[in-house]
C-alpha cells in the first residue's frame, strides 16, 4: 500500500492533520490504537482560542462548533475569600476564548473525515515506524482483524501524543528534552448540574487549586488539586463536592456551589515536557507527541492543533519539491509552544499549593495575584496569553 501522508494517531493533531492536508488535495491514512467511541467520549480540554476556533471556521469543521459553543470574554480569579472578574474582551481589542468540548472536536473532525472518504483504521496494534530517514517512510500496523500492513509513504506525521511509538523513534542523541514534573495532580469531575458560574472560576486556595468549567447550561466540569499519588477510590462523590464547596466558598456572598450527579472523574498527573526538534528526517512530530503542558493554561489542544496548521503548508510544499517550510516547521512551532509552556506553567505555579512548602509561597503567590488584578499590564499580559499569543497570522 502507499499514501502521501502516514498519520499515527486520531486525537485533534492527526484529525485535523489529515482534514487540511485533504484540503489540499493530500492523501493521507490515519491508524489510531482506540476505537472510534473510546476517542469520541475521552473527557479532556474545554477551551479554545479565538485563533484555533477562526482556524476550525477557516477549514470548514465549526457548524455546530458556532451553533453550541459558549463563548467566554473573562474568567475569574478567586483568592483570599475574594472573586475577581479578568476582562479579555477589554484587555485585549475584543478577543474571546470558546467552551468547547475536545470530544465534540474529535466527534466533529471523525465525522467529517469519514464523510470524506478519509482513510481512518481504529483498534490497530503494533504500529511501528520505519526508514525515517529516505523519502520513502513506512508506516506499519495490525489492523483490528489481526492483518498485518505496511503503508510506504511520503511523510510520516507522529501525532501519537505522549505515550506514542512516534518520539521514541528519534535516536535518543538527536532529542533534547526539557521536563518538569509537578508534585500534584488534578482530579477531574463531569457533573450534570448547571453551572454555578457564568465564567470559568480559577481558585487559589489554602487546601489548594480549583477550577469550575462548564460543558453547556446544563453540565459543569470541575477539577481540584489533588496529591499526585492520590487514588480516585479514595474520593465518592459526596466528598469530592464537599471538598469542592470549601474551596470555592465565598462568605457572605450568598454564592452557592450546586452539586450533582457525576457523570465521569478521574485523576491527570501534570506535566511540562517539551522535546526538540519536532522533525527527525521525514518523521514530522505534532501536538502532545512533542509537548505536553499542565493544563492549568488551557493549551494542550490548542497548541496540538496550532502545529497542524503550520504543518500541513509545510507537507504540502515538501512534496512539491519545497523543503523551505518543513524545515523551519520546528523551530516555528517551539516558539509559540514555549510561550505557551511559560504561561502554564506560570498560571500553574500562582494557583496550586506545593505540599510541605511555607507560608512564603502563599504569600508571594497572594501578591502575584493581587497584582494580576490590579494591576492593567499585568491583567493584559494574562488575557493576551490565555486567549492565544502570538496571532496565528505572525
Ligand atoms: P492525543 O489527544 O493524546 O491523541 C493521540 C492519539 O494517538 C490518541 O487517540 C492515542 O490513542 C493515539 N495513539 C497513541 N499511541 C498510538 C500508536 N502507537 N498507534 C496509533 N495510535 C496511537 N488540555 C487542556 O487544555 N485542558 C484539560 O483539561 C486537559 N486534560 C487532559 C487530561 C488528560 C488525561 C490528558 C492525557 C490530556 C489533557 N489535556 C488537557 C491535554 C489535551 O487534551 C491534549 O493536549 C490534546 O489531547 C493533544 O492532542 P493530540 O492529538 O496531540 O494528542
Ligand atoms: C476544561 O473545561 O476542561 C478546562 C478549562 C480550563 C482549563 C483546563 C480545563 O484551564
Amino acid at each position: 500500500m502507499r499514501t502521501q501522508v502516514g498519520i499515527v494517531g486520531a486525537g485533534p493533531a492527526g484529525l485535523l492533520l489529515s482534514h487540511l492536508l485533504a484540503l489540499r488535495g493530500i492523501e493521507s491514512v490515519l491508524v489510531e490504537t482506540r476505537s472510534r467511541a473510546y476517542c469520541e467520549a475521552r473527557q479532556r480540554a474545554g477551551v479554545l482560542e479565538d485563533r484555533s476556533v477562526r482556524l476550525l471556521r477557516e477549514a470548514g469543521l465549526a457548524e455546530r462548533l458556532d451553533r453550541e459553543g459558549l463563548e467566554h470574554g473573562g474568567i475569574y480569579l478567586q483568592f483570599a475569600g475574594q472573586r475577581h472578574h479578568i476582562d479579555f474582551r477589554a484587555l485585549t481589542g475584543g478577543r474571546t476564548v470558546t467552551v468547547y468540548a475536545q470530544t465534540e472536536v474529535v466527534k466533529d473532525l471523525i465525522a467529517q473525515r469519514l464523510a470524506a472518504g478519509g482513510a481512518i483504521a481504529f483498534e490497530v496494534t503494533d504500529t511501528e515506524v520505519d526508514r525515517l530517514q529516505t523519502d520513502q517512510p513506512v508506516l506499519r500496523y495490525t489492523d483490528a482483524d489481526g492483518i498485518r500492513h505496511e503503508i510506504t509513504c511520503d511523510v510520516i506525521a507522529g501525532c501519537d501524543g505522549f505515550h506514542g511509538i512516534c518520539r521514541l523513534a528519534i535516536p535518543a542523541g538527536l532529542a533534547t528534552v526539557r521536563q518538569r514534573d509537578y508534585p500534584y495532580a488534578w482530579l477531574g469531575i463531569l457533573a450534570d448540574v448547571p453551572p454555578s458560574t457564568d465564567e470559568l472560576i480559577y481558585a487559589h486556595h489554602r487546601r489548594g487549586f480549583a477550577l469550575h468549567s462548564l460543558r453547556s447550561a446544563t453540565v459543569s466540569r470541575l477539577y481540584f488539586q489533588v496529591d499526585r499519588d492520590e487514588s480516585i477510590e479514595n474520593w465518592p462523590d459526596d466528598r469530592i463536592w464537599h471538598e469542592l464547596q470549601r474551596r470555592f466558598e465565598l462568605p457572605a456572598s450568598g454564592w452557592e456551589l450546586n452539586p450533582g450527579p457525576v457523570l465521569d472523574k478521574g485523576i491527570t498527573p501534570m506535566r511540562s515536557y517539551v522535546s526538540a526538534p519536532m522533525r527527525y528526517g521525514r518523521l514530522f512530530l505534532a501536538g502532545d507527541a512533542a509537548h505536553i503542558v499542565p493544563p492549568t493554561g488551557a493549551k494542550g489542544l490548542n497548541l496540538a492543533m496550532a502545529d497542524v496548521a503550520v504543518l500541513a503548508p509545510a507537507l504540502d510544499a515538501l512534496l512539491h519539491g519545497d523543503d523551505g517550510l518543513a524545515a523551519g516547521y520546528s523551530a516555528r512551532c517551539l516558539k509559540r509552544v514555549w510561550r505557551s509552556t511559560h504561561f502554564s506553567w506560570w498560571m500553574t505555579t500562582m494557583l496550586h499549593r506545593t505540599p510541605g512548602a511555607d507560608e512564603m509561597e502563599a504569600e508571594l503567590q497572594l501578591s502575584q495575584l493581587r497584582y494580576v488584578v490590579d494591576s492593567r499590564a499585568a491583567a493584559t499580559s494574562l488575557a493576551e496569553n490565555y486567549t492565544g499569543y502570538p496571532p496565528l497570522s505572525s
